[in-house]
């Protein structure tokens, strides 16, 4: 089982390297999902405040009868708090929706400001997002005041590429503990899992069974290592991510799902190698790209 998976962060704590996403887990029936995540072994789980599912996530952790010092819970600034005075209220925010006393791991959701305000995604009359012109060193700059406030005890980013990062540690005091990106073996950035390692920044992998409907599960090539191993094809996935050292966050609402996929397996180097082929003189792929669904482009590949 994945327990004995674990990384340590530059903070000096643990982080369990698969845990358990919760983005378009429907309030109804995450509880359940955390609930039985938790009973299954899980000891991390991976919140934001855009999914809207804070209260019903922190219920189940405060239900789960686990000590709360047992549990690695990470949540997420949304786009629309990047000014360095909304920060301290937009944690404050989600702690109350968690009813949690603090989060282990606080990120920045983006590296892209919206406009301040209580709407999350605020358009203008011709339905185009209104950004605000908020610097990602500036935003971060108050969430390193979060860390003496106790109320969150590691502060990192997501969806950060080497170009943000470094831009970012130009004015750093706190190396971020974490990044959190988009990763799995269509889309492995292993030039950005390079320099994180090199910066002491833990990576932790976002959509690895590739999103919605999990498509990168069905290939070929991930059902062949599967059989192999007697295993199933989100078990390769997920090996794949933790024996990279990334954290893993495969999200499911469904219950044999959320247990198999706490399985461990162990791939071989042959298994690594048709991985890799995947990408080798081929595109790379990404399933979350903002250059889809806002028009930015935030990625350099
Ligand atoms: N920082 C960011 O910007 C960001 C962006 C994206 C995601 N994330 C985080 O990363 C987590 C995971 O990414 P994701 O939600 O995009 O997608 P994912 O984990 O790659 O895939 C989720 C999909 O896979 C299905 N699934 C799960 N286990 C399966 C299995 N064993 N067999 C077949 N299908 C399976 C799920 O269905 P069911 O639920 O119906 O079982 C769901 O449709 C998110 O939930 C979120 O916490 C963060």
């Amino acid at each position: 089982m994945s327990l004995g998976r674990i990384a340590k962060l530059n903070t000096g704590a643990s982080i369990p390297l698969v845990g358990l996403g919760t983005w378009q887990s429907k309030p109804d029936v995450v509880k359940h999902a955390v609930k039985v995540a938790i009973q299954a072994g899980y000891r991390h789980i991976d919140a934001a405040w855009i999914y809207g599912n804070e209260k019903e996530v922190g219920e189940a952790i405060r239900e789960s009868n686990v000590p709360r010092e047992e549990l690695f819970v990470t949540t997420k600034l949304w786009n629309n708090s990047h000014r360095p005075e909304d920060v301290l209220p937009a944690l404050e925010s989600s702690l109350k929706n968690l009813g949690l006393d603090y989060v282990d791991l606080y990120l920045m959701h983006w590296p892209i400001a919206f406009k301040s305000g209580p709407e999350a995604v605020a358009k203008d009359a011709e339905g185009k997002i209104i950004f605000e012109n908020v610097d990602i060193n500036e935003t971060y700059k108050a969430m390193e005041a979060l860390v003496a406030t106790g109320k969150t005890k590691a502060i990192g980013v997501s969806n950060f590429s080497v170009a943000n990062l470094e831009k970012l540690l130009k004015t750093a005091k706190i190396v971020p503990a974490a990044n959190q990106v988009e990763l799995h073996p269509e889309n492995p950035q292993w030039g950005l899992l390079e320099f994180c390692k090199s910066k002491g920044i833990h990576l932790t992998a976002y959509s690895p069974l590739g999103s919605t409907d999990s498509p990168l599960i069905k290939r070929e090539e991930v059902t062949k290592i599967a059989q192999k191993h007697n295993s199933s094809n989100a078990n390769v996935l997920i090996a794949w991510g933790a024996q990279r050292g990334t954290s893993v966050i495969p999200k499911s609402v469904t219950e044999s799902r959320i247990i198999s996929n706490f399985k461990d397996i162990t791939l071989d180097e042959e298994d690594l190698k048709l991985l890799k082929s995947l990408t080798e003189g081929k595109a790379t792929h990404r399933y979350c790209d903002p250059a889809t669904f806002w028009g930015v482009k935030i990625f350099d590949d």
